[in-house]
């Protein structure tokens, strides 16, 4: 099994919680970092630190080839077309805003339409609000079926001629399936609008290639891939960026400054004022080398078989309600409730167990309004999970329904 030979290069997974064995399952909120991740972000601070693109010394030029090659080992990753579609930005939410009032509001008008699917985190829904209300477009939402689903009759239905951006995670944060993210951008191209895709919960669970979706914008945060917090990725098309007003402004991303004006640097430097976070750009690159060596699509099968187990092993329990009900599309999280307990009492009882599982509305408000639930519990997996921390995950919300007095 594929856990058995990573575990060990997360020192916090040796550790005991509660005085018993961690077991992790808060993945979707955070993963937690393997060894040669921490050593390559102290290797860049004791060996090559210095302010990129600033200096003409040894020590600041390899410092430049530091954040530069970084740039190049995640267009890689991405499939992108040159290293200039990368832009580092703090994390996702960051990507998503810097996409929201930059291309947004540059190119949104009045009754044009924002296709925003409901089950978006608020990172890819709340910016789009705001937009709607400085530039009087309309948000539009996307509604899933029974399954969980966005149907293509859906999509159809709502992306027309009228739709300039459509905003859709690749992966839901709480559902856990895989969206149509090919098709929407598809329709959304042929209408003359842009697809700005969130793939926070995808990048470390199947490869992203933004040519196959030819999203016109992806975002992922570095620290859902075994990196630090704190590193944010955004791709978004050079003919695109190239268009755009810059987002943040101030050092480094001009190309001259006057009292009259400002002309600005060509994309990504338009878009990464101040100093970037190098430290953690080391460490993104040495965890998606990591996830690489391993291989996305071991890591896939290994996560779906855990979360089938972890599936099974919950629906054998009796009185858990799962979201969507009776879906076996997800891959990576399992998002439910145990039947006469609220999630933050069942997580604090599955804590003592060694158990971490996120419980809440899961920045996904307008979806909870959906599935008519305010809150819920999520169990999410990472490839150093093994069946051990699903029979442990299982026994405590079998002695949460105990402790709470149900089904005893
Ligand atoms: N976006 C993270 C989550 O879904 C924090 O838990």
């Amino acid at each position: 099994m594929l856990s058995q030979y990573y575990k060990k290069d997360f020192k916090i997974l040796g550790k005991l919680e509660n005085d018993m064995r961690l077991v992790y399952l808060d993945n979707a909120a955070t993963t937690q970092k393997p060894d040669v991740v921490l050593a390559a972000v102290k290797r860049y601070y004791t060996v090559d630190n210095a302010n990129p693109h600033r200096g003409v010394y040894e020590l600041a030029m390899r410092a430049t080839d530091v954040h530069e090659q970084a740039r190049n080992v995640i267009a890689a990753f991405l499939n992108a077309e040159r290293d200039e579609e990368i832009i580092f930005t703090r994390n996702a939410t960051e990507a998503l805003n810097l996409v929201a009032y930059s291309y947004g509001l540059a190119n949104l008008k009045t009754d044009d339409e924002i296709a925003v699917a409901v089950s978006e985190h608020h990172s890819n829904l709340v910016p789009w609000q705001r937009v709607s209300e400085i530039t009087g477009a309309k948000v539009v939402y996307l509604y899933l079926d029974e399954h969980g689903e966005y149907t293509k009759e859906e999509l159809t239905s709502k992306i027309g001629s009228s739709t300039k951006i459509l905003a859709m995670a690749h992966v839901s944060n709480v559902l856990g399936i895989e969206n149509p993210v090919k098709l929407a951008t598809r329709l959304v191209h042929q209408n003359g609008g842009i697809a700005v895709i969130d793939c926070a919960q995808s990048v470390a669970h199947m490869k992203v290639d933004v040519r196959d979706i030819d999203a016109d914008f992806v975002a992922f945060s570095g620290h859902k891939i075994y990196a630090p917090m704190g590193i944010g990725v955004l791709y978004g098309k050079y003919e695109l960026l190239d268009k755009m007003p810059p987002f943040l402004s101030g050092g480094d991303m001009i190309s001259h400054v006057h009292e009259s004006g400002t002309t600005y640097a060509k994309p990504p430097r338009k878009f990464e004022a101040g100093t970037c976070n190098l430290g953690d750009e080391a460490g993104l690159v040495e965890a998606i080398r990591y996830v690489e060596k391993i291989g996305l699509d071991k890591i896939r099968e290994h996560e779906t078989e855990l979360c089938k187990k972890a599936l099974d092993g919950l629906n054998s329990l009796g009185g858990i309600d799962i979201y969507p009900a009776g879906s076996d599309k997800t891959r990576s999280l399992i998002s439910f409730n145990i039947r006469g307990v609220h999630p933050h009492d069942a997580a604090t009882i599955m804590d003592s167990f060694g158990v971490c599982v996120r419980a809440g509305h899961h920045c996904a408000e307008p979806l909870m309004e959906r599935l008519g639930i305010g809150s819920c519990l999520r169990a999410s997996f990472a490839l150093y999970n093994d069946m051990d921390d699903v029979d442990i995950f299982i026994r405590s919300v079998e002695q949460t329904r105990k402790v709470m007095g149900i089904g005893s």
